[in-house]
């Protein structure tokens, strides 16, 4: 079958390791089945495994890819839950600590089918295309559980994401403005307001900008280059909520701040089953919908790559097998 896939790592080259071609069909182990792909989207998550960050030599090839909207062999069309818990495990998968995602141990998306766990599948509903599914189980939850479950904001709340245009960063807008919080945003790309304002902003600041006042939550994935601002623009008992470091993961803690105004540091990662359940709900009975940059067949995926390892997408890129 036709797959993208990491044949090589490089951390200054990422792109020169991916790679279009035929693949073996997914093994199905007992308790797994296999989903035919229609739609799958791009994370910065697959920038890093072709760095060889999360993603070890000895396991290429690797089909690159976590998330994925499709069909089961008996016909029925779901989302795949990209965090793969142990088999024994009954908890929070976030918590797992033997979990992995799609892509790490077992291969991923980016091909025409996938083999998952059959408890990883989550009913589509009609009122979502594959295309717009396929956002979700990544990106989208990750945004859901960064601002529900750990930061726990409610309406009336000002949030502030950083960063405009990533793909976790206008689903955390879409999602807290849909929830009735005041959303302000920071770019270091002032063309982005207007699209980040049709999102739900309420209001658009230079990347490190003084704000007009304290927020009551962050949502942080860009790391090292906004954390201090981040750190700054908590109100006393303030929440940041962190579940990446694109710009890089070392930054002064504050230590006198965080102790002094009481605020609390949470880390976040993905979600689990029931949260993307709860997701879908969410976007089926508001009609929010994720941001979708660009559509590209499979066989264009390099395109997608590049645009996202120069930052140019706003929102999602989706790619279909
Ligand atoms: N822990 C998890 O489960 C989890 C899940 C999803 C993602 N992540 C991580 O979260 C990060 C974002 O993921 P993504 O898929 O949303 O990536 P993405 O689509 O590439 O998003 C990049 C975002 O970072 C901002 N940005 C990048 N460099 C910046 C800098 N130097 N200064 C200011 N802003 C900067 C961009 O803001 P502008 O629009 O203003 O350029 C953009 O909003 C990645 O590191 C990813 O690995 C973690």
């Amino acid at each position: 079958m036709l797959a993208a896939y990491a044949s090589t790592l490089d951390a200054a080259d990422p792109l020169s390791g991916l790679t279009l071609g035929e693949r073996p069909e997914p093994a199905v182990p007992d308790g797994w089945t296999t989903v035919t792909v229609r739609a799958t989207a791009l994370n910065h998550h697959d920038l890093w495994s072709l760095r060889g960050v999360g993603l070890d030599a000895s396991r290429l090839p690797m089909i690159l890819g976590c998330d994925a909207a499709g069909v089961t062999d008996d016909g029925a069309e779901v989302l795949v839950h990209a965090v793969v818990s142990d088999p024994d495990w009954r908890d929070d998968e976030t918590l797992d600590p033997k979990r992995s995602l799609l892509s790490e141990r077992f291969q991923g998306t980016f091909a025409a089918r996938v083999a998952v766990p059959r408890r990883n599948l989550v009913p589509k509903p009609a009122a979502l295309s594959f295309e717009e599914a396929a956002c979700l189980p990544t990106a989208w939850l990750t945004a859901y559980r960064m601002l529900f479950t750990q930061a726990q904001v409610v309406p009336g709340q000002t949030v502030l994401v950083q960063g405009a245009g990533g793909g976790v960063s206008t689903a955390l807008v879409a999602l807290g403005a849909a929830a009735g919080a005041r959303v302000w945003v920071t770019s270091r790309d002032p063309g982005r307001a207007a699209r980040v304002r049709s999102l739900g902003a309420d209001e658009v600041f230079a990347s490190g900008a003084r704000l007009p006042a304290r927020v009551d939550a962050v949502m942080e994935t860009v790391g090292a280059a906004t954390w201090q601002h981040s750190l700054r623009s908590l109100r006393p008992g303030g929440t940041l909520v962190v579940s990446g470091a694109t710009s890089g993961y070392e930054a002064p803690t504050e230590l006198n701040r965080l102790f002094f105004l009481q605020l609390r540091v949470l880390g976040s990662t993905m979600g689990t089953r029931d949260e993307l359940a709860r997701l879908v709900a969410f976007c089926e009975r508001t009609g929010l919908r994720p941001v979708i940059d660009r559509v590209l067949p499979l066989t264009e995926a390099e395109d997608g790559f590049a645009a996202l390892d120069r930052g140019e997408v706003f929102g999602k890129v989706v790619f279909t097998p």
